[in-house]
């Protein structure tokens, strides 16, 4: 695999201030990747090597611009040289190939995509109205695949080893109705009805984001056991009856006020007994430093989705449980990207 921080040491010139020039450049190397992906260049070269020439002819590419494209996704560490022929670097043909098991386009295609929101990252901290990533969109047919990519991207990430923690840490046996408010793709109430088969589940999500999710609830062939509710989860109604409700990666991009508001409509909607779960990003147990990771996901939640969220610790998380009438909390530090903390109605 590429040293990505050797490349990145190589982009400044002698002379230049290492870092500056580091940082002034890195997004050169971020554009070539991200439009790898979009010109299918892993998909094509998943057969085998090809030379740069061949694949101009092929995509109708100036032959010039192929061969320095390909070159710089060498650079980028999705492809490798052979001899006068490029072929896909290891990383690139696992995770970049259309159809393989362990495909990561579409998170990929996500996350480079709030790339454009960090180029008007300066305009939205100066503005004094509410900046909402949607500001980006010119089309509804870009709207529309932006949601699409959102949901898959969300889908790739929690399949990847999230819903394993998730199933892991908290047992629902005997639970009979679970609400997933802010579901995204539906993956980890999907993940809990494929282990438990007494479980239905309730998808509430923004009319815009649902679609993908009921796709994928046929897909996986759960179709009688999950259904859905569109709305907003501050003001539309969350239906009732639950005796598990999940917030993931939904909390971080509201205020502590939003938190609690949320944390005791789900109260209000369960039964005695009912376990709320909030699986976010926190700093919690070990994972209690400001890593360019919270500092950054913090920026994108503050500043582009809603204003006033941003990492919590697992403390604050417990505390706005107890505000709501939880009792029993317990936090769940975890590896992944998430960790965990739950409650109970009494
Ligand atoms: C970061 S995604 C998390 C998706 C999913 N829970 C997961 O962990 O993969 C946040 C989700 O919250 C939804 N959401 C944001 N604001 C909402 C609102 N006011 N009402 C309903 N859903 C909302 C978004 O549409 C999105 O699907």
């Amino acid at each position: 695999m590429v040293d990505i921080g050797a490349v990145f040491a190589n982009l400044a010139d002698t002379g230049e201030p290492p870092l500056i020039s580091q940082l002034a450049r890195a997004s050169w190397l971020a554009g070539v990747a991200k439009s790898a992906v979009k010109l299918g260049i892993c998909d094509r070269l998943s057969g085998g090597k090809r030379t740069a020439a061949a694949l101009a002819k092929d995509m109708g590419i100036k032959p010039l611009h192929m061969e320095w494209m390909l070159n710089s996704c060498v650079s980028a560490g999705l492809l490798e040289n052979v001899g006068d022929a490029f072929q896909n670097s290891k990383e690139g043909d696992t995770y970049l190939v259309k159809g393989k098991p362990a495909y990561y386009g579409e998170a990929f295609t996500y996350l480079s995509s709030l790339g454009t929101l960090f180029d008007q990252l300066d305009t939205a901290m100066l503005s004094t109205e509410a900046v909402s990533h949607e500001m980006v969109f010119k089309t509804e047919e870009e709207e529309r695949a932006y949601w699409t990519n959102y949901m898959l991207a969300m889908d790739q990430w929690g399949g990847r080893m999230q819903e394993e923690m998730l199933l892991r840490s908290v047992d629902l046996t005997g639970r009979k109705k679970l609400l997933d408010v802010g579901c995204g793709s539906g993956v980890y109430t999907m993940a809990c009805c494929a282990k438990y088969p007494d479980l239905k589940g309730v998808l509430f999500d923004q009319q815009k984001a649902l679609p993908v999710a009921l796709s994928l609830v046929e897909q996986r062939g759960l179709k009688g056991r999950i259904s859905s509710l569109a709305g907003n989860y501050y003001t539309d109604d969350l239906g009732s009856g639950y005796d598990a409700v999940l917030f993931s990666g939904v909390l971080i991009q509201e205020s502590p006020e939003g938190q609690i508001t949320l944390l005791k409509r789900a109260f209000d909607a369960m039964n005695p007994g009912g376990i709320v779960i909030v699986q976010d990003i926190l700093k919690i147990g070990p994972y209690t430093e400001t890593s360019p990771k919270i500092a950054l996901e913090s920026l994108v939640a503050t500043v582009f989705y809603g204003g006033a969220g941003g990492v919590v610790s697992g403390d604050d998380t417990e505390g706005f449980m107890a505000k709501a009438g939880f009792t029993r909390t317990r936090q769940i530090p975890l590896p992944g990207v998430y960790s965990i903390v739950t409650g109970v109605k009494p």
